[in-house]
């Protein structure tokens, strides 16, 4: 086998994470928009506490199994999420699989930039009390706004942040960019919460987000907290995989692992303290999604004494959620360019950024505006982005990753430090545990009702 490069980019001198700064990295990518809110709702509908059990338990057994499998892919083969594949096999069509997460990352950095960009624009709406006027309209404010052009500004303002970020590099942009975002996100959301929980009325929210209803849980309750440990902790296109090429040999994977899966949860589980207790408070209906976010909070911010403080913080952290997440979705086709076409840093940051800004606006332009009401094949173009990526090409990465280590690349267990017990119970899951449940989700997106 060749001599791997220690970069890499196989060029320059090496750019790496500190310890510290690819946990917190991970876990910036980790939590993102999946975190602030599907995770809530979906827990308080398909039964609360029962649900978070069944949740924790996917992670454990699924989730965090992959993530470590990516991570080792990744620091094993040292190459982009498709050259350390073939890196480290002899049969080198594994990078054609690859590229297939490359490509599923270019995809999403493309339409998940619109969202970060309207939690952009709440951010200011909510801290100059554009959004609490007497007796608003929230749903008819998100359709107007969402359908008009601001949010190509905004969006616009992500992808260079992003690209500038990226384009940085690894220790001086992406490590920097989270060791500080990071922890002020915890600050914020301890604040949100401490408020949320003191608000008249909280216990409600706290009932419904948490109470234990263990006959809510069915087959497809089990399925839907599978695909959500799969899309919270960003895996199946290439983001661990291409982070875990910048850590150091010394580095413990498996604790990483822990980590990042305790953050994850973490901050989702707090997530759901605030989101609840502040819709309930108000009397308002928790609904789904981008009606939770956008529609039923502003209601209830607007009613809340300091209520424009308080929105204005919960939206930043939306807005940082997304930015950490979004930067390292950024990262995938930057370092495959890098790598394939030996394009510098700045370049592969400044074209690709670019190229996924003008791909995503017809999706942001079809939420509500000028392109809503084209339908081909009866979904919106944002709907097309959203289920080819979540529901098909996501769990297809998923499973490249599980065939590939469990299968075809002999030594994952000595690059991730795991003899014994743990090597056996990582294997298992797998090639046998994984593989047969991610097909089950794929199935069951397809086939039944995407959530
Ligand atoms: N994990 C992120 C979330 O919970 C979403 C994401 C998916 C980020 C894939 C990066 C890559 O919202």
């Amino acid at each position: 086998m060749k001599k791997l490069p220690e970069t890499p980019l196989g060029q320059g001198k090496a750019d790496r994470f500190t310890s510290s700064g690819f946990i917190l990295a991970a876990i910036g990518s980790s939590v993102g928009l999946g975190n602030m809110w599907k995770f809530p709702y979906i827990t308080g509908m398909y039964g609360g506490a029962a649900f978070f059990l069944l949740f924790i338990i996917c992670l454990i057994l699924v989730g965090l199994p992959i993530l470590l499998a990516e991570m080792t892919i990744g620091r094993g083969g040292r190459g982009n999420a498709a050259s350390s594949l073939s890196n480290l096999v002899h049969n080198k069509n594994w990078k054609w699989l690859g590229f297939l997460m490359v490509l599923t990352a270019f995809l999403i950095m493309s339409y998940y930039g619109v969202v970060a960009g309207w939690t952009l624009q709440y951010t200011v709406d909510s801290l100059t009390g554009a959004l609490s006027k007497p007796g608003m309209d929230f749903e008819k404010q998100f359709v107007d706004f969402a359908g008009g052009y601001w949010p190509l500004f905004w969006h616009l303002i992500v992808m260079v942040l992003v690209g500038i970020v990226v384009g940085k590099g690894i220790s001086g942009g992406i490590e920097k960019f989270n060791k500080y975002l990071i922890p002020g996100f915890l600050v914020i959301l301890l604040v949100l919460m401490f408020r949320s929980l003191t608000l008249p009325g909280a216990a409600e929210g706290v009932e419904f987000f948490l109470k234990p209803d263990f006959s809510a849980l069915t087959g497809e309750s089990a399925l839907v907290a599978l695909g959500h440990a799969f899309f919270s902790l960003s895996l199946g296109m290439g983001c661990m995989l291409t982070y875990g090429a910048y850590v150091e040999k010394e580095q413990s994977l498996g604790k990483a692992t822990v980590a990042i899966g305790v953050g994850d949860l973490g901050y989702a589980f707090i997530a759901g303290l605030i989101i609840f207790p502040t819709v309930f408070s108000y009397g308002l209906e928790p609904q789904k999604g981008v009606g939770l976010a956008f529609m039923a909070l502003p209601a209830a911010f607007s009613q809340m004494p300091l209520g424009a403080l308080f929105g204005g913080l919960f939206f930043l952290l939306l807005a940082i959620a997304a930015l950490t997440s979004a930067v390292s979705i950024l990262e995938v086709p930057v370092a495959y360019a890098m790598n394939t076409w030996k394009w510098s840093r700045k370049k592969a940051a400044a074209i690709i950024s670019t190229a996924a800004y003008v791909l995503g606006i017809p999706a942001g332009l079809s939420v509500t505006g000028v392109l809503s009401s084209w339908l081909p094949f009866g979904k919106s173009v944002f709907d097309w982005f959203d289920f080819l990526t979540s529901y098909l090409l996501m769990p297809l990465g998923g499973l490249i990753v599980t065939l590939f280590t469990g299968y075809a690349w002999k030594r994952a267990g000595e690059e991730a430090g795991l003899t014994g017990f743990w090597y056996k119970a990582w294997m298992f899951s797998l090639r046998y545990l994984a593989p047969v449940l991610i097909l089950a989700v794929l199935l069951y997106s397809l086939f039944v009702k995407p959530v």
